[in-house]
Formats: C-alpha cells, structure tokens, sequence
C-alpha cells in the first residue's frame, strides 16, 4: 500500500464479447496491478492496452464525458446497472470499491429495446425517439424574456431541477425485471411539468412519450422500483407517478 492508500489488485474479469447480433459469450481476462485510484472505466483501458499489445480485438464499450454528466456508460457490473456504487455511474466508480482477487462480470445493457450493437456497446437511439415525441415545449421564437418576468416557487423550481439530472443512460431500463422506461420517460416529462412553460402540453406530452416507449419495445412498469434504485442521478420515483397522472388524462379526454 502507498503513502496514499492506494494498493494495487489482480481481478478476473469475465467479459461479454459480442460481433453480431447472434453470437455472444463471455470470455476470461486477467486484470493486474490495477490501482485502487483508478476508474472501472481506466481499468479497462488497461486491459484492452493488454489485448492490442497481444494482436487481439479490445473490448467495445461507450464512453464520453467520464464525470458522471453524459449518460454513455453503460455496464451491467456484476449484475448491477453501473456496480455496487448506489448514485455512481460507471465511469465514477473507483477500484477501490472491489477486492484483491475478486472476479468481476461485465456484461451490457439487457433489453429488447436496446440490441447489442458490439460487446458492451448497446444501441439507445430508442432513447432520442422517445424524446422526440414530446420531450420539448413549442414555444414561439422571439427575444428572451427577463427570467424575473416569469415567477416559478423555489419548491417547483427544485422538483423540476431533480428530474433535469437524468442523462439518459438507460440504467432504469436495464435494472428493471420488465426493461420498462418509465423513469426515464417520467424523468424527461416531469421536468417539464413543473415549469409554467411545461403547462400546456403536460398531458399530451406524456401520451405521446409513453405511447412511443411503448412502440420501441419497452415493457410496462410494476413498481419494482429497481430503476430508482439503480439510477446514478437518484431521480426519485415520484417522477413516474405524475407521468402516469398526465397520461391518464391525457387519454381521458382525447377526442378519437
Ligand atoms: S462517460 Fe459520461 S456519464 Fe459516464
């Protein structure tokens, strides 16, 4: 151990690897002397350095930002959407959260909605559909408004900020028994709903992202609330309930 506390591990990791659509398996690695300072996502760095110095394909996986703001990381750790870290994405969990000698699966994403496009690396263009049938206002164009002209409460203000946090990573998706979207489709809506501009398409916005998740291949949810519990941004179950509350109005008063 260093002066820092840092100690360095050997791991075994059993990796999904992944060419096309069918042909799946895992396969064996060695981790050694990975720092307990360094990042889930730096050590697989490491281990793919080893794989090319060998002539070998390194593992696909995504990544972007590695602060825990873009959503593109994206492992089943283990069996747990982004490891045993609650709050954390992938990308911000540290070694030092494992042991020496332990032995980790790796595997991507499992959902209908999100196919395996390569190793570890899941297709989430499922995400941007949703979004994009409802997860904006209509507003016309113009100059800015003073942002004082608009009076929005602190408690508001803060429930829409809450839900602003999702960044789309699909964790709730993948952490869910039924790969239900609802935290993140609840997520997106309510962000919205608490904000005087959010107003008028609160109802329609939720049929319409709902009704789209459902045509992407997104199950229902059943209150296992893993989703909540797998979320890196912690957005609180709360956001689905007034999800479902806009969408029930929304289709009781549709004109068909
Ligand atoms: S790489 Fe951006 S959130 Fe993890």
């Amino acid at each position: 151990m260093s002066a820092s506390g840092e100690k360095l591990l050997n791991l075994t990791l059993q990796v999904w690897r992944q060419k096309t659509a069918s042909d799946g398996h895992f396969e064996t690695y060695q981790a050694k002397k990975i720092s307990t300072e360094q990042s889930f996502l730096e050590m697989l760095d490491l281990v793919n350095e080893d794989l090319i110095g060998q002539g070998k394909e390194p593992i696909a996986f995504d990544h972007d930002c590695r602060e825990g703001i873009c959503g593109m990381c994206s492992l089943m750790i283990n069996g747990e959407a982004h490891g045993p870290e609650t709050g954390t994405t992938t990308c911000q969990l540290h070694m030092r959260h494992f042991k020496d000698g332990d032995e980790i699966v790796v595997e991507p994403w499992r959902a209908r909605a999100f196919p395996v496009l390569r190793d570890l690396v899941v297709d989430r263009s499922a995400f941007d559909r949703i979004q994009q049938a409802g997860g904006y206002v209509s507003v016309n164009v113009g100059g800015a408004p003073d942002a004082n002209a608009v009076p929005i409460s602190k408690k508001e203000a803060d429930l829409a900020m809450d839900a602003a946090a999702c960044i789309g990573c699909g964790a709730c998706v993948a952490a869910c028994p039924n790969a239900s979207a609802m935290l993140y489709v609840g997520a997106k809506v309510s962000q919205f709903r608490h904000l005087p501009q959010g107003q008028p398409e609160k109802a329609q916005r939720a049929l319409n992202m709902i009704t789209r998740a459902d045509k992407e291949g997104f199950g229902s949810c059943r209150n296992h609330f893993e989703c909540e519990a797998a979320c890196p941004k912690e957005i609180p179950r709360r956001v689905m309930a007034e999800t479902f509350r806009d969408f029930t109005a929304a289709a009781l008063t549709r004109e068909s």
